[in-house]
């Protein structure tokens, strides 16, 4: 479905990805790991069109989505819900969920409408802040929120850079429950996750970045049987990881 061919970019003339190709599948919950400063988080940039590729292709269903501006990228079906959230925090929560439609406010408002209550279901804590300010909620609940905007494009593809960072467990258990939701209602996710148990438990497909390359392709059954891969990253808490 989303096809990264040989895949190059950076910031200035560092280079931070050094020809990288995998592919996300159709309903399929597809897990980017990697260490810190691997480009998982530069990935999914170059992706949605915010950092430019350098060269290589980027490919959804059949469009060619490489030079494309991140407008048209959301308009093509591939949203990013990005590290920083990223949400109108002076405005409520049911401004941003139209926001996150802006493309069809005029086209669609019926659609939009029954979207939002859509995203109400998902996400019952916004149902109940629906005219909160939404910089005045708790992280969990602005994660959520930043999700739910992010789905108001209705995307074929939805990435996420580390929706736990900074989270509570019982909190990131509860967007990782949302997050398996949408996948069996059909979302196809691109999921940038450090936490490596949270990643196993909910991708078909594990790609491992590594100083901007990959190192491993499989799905969860290979990645826990690789031999390499244990040592980094099943290795035993008290090393660190
Ligand atoms: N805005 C920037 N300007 C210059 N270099 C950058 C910038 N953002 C990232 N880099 C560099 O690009 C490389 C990849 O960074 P990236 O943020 O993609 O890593 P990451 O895998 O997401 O790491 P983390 O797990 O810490 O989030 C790193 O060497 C980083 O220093
Ligand atoms: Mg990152």
């Amino acid at each position: 479905m989303l096809q990264i061919t040989d895949l190059r970019a950076g910031y200035g003339r560092i280079e931070a990805l050094h020809g990288i190709s995998f592919e996300a599948r159709s309903g399929e919950v597809t897990c980017l790991i990697g260490p810190n400063g691997a480009g998982k988080s530069t990935t999914l940039l170059t992706l949605a069109g915010v950092v430019r590729a350098t060269s290589g292709q980027v490919r959804l269903e059949d469009r060619d989505l490489t030079s494309l501006p991140t407008p048209e990228i959301v308009s093509c079906g591939l949203s990013l819900v990005p590290e920083n959230r990223l949400i109108f925090q002076g405005f409520s929560v049911l401004d941003n969920l139209r926001m996150g439609a802006y493309q069809r406010l005029r086209t669609d408002p019926a659609g939009v409408m029954r979207d939002i209550e859509r995203m109400l279901t998902y996400f019952p804590p916004l149902r109940e802040r629906r005219s909160q300010e939404a910089g005045t909620m708790s992280g969990g609940e602005q994660q959520m929120l930043a999700v739910a905007r992010a789905l108001m494009a209705n995307p074929k593809m939805l990435m996420l850079d580390e929706p736990s960072l900074g989270l509570a467990p019982l909190v990131v258990a509860e967007i990782f429950e949302i997050l398996q939701t949408l996948h069996q209602d059909g979302v196809s996710i691109l999921l940038v996750e450090q936490n490596v148990q949270w990643a196993l438990s909910c991708a078909q497909h594990i790609i491992v970045l590594e100083l901007g390359q990959v190192v491993f392709d499989g799905d969860p059954d290979a990645f826990s049987a690789s031999e390499v891969v244990q040592q980094a990253y099943l290795g035993r808490r008290d090393n660190g990881s």
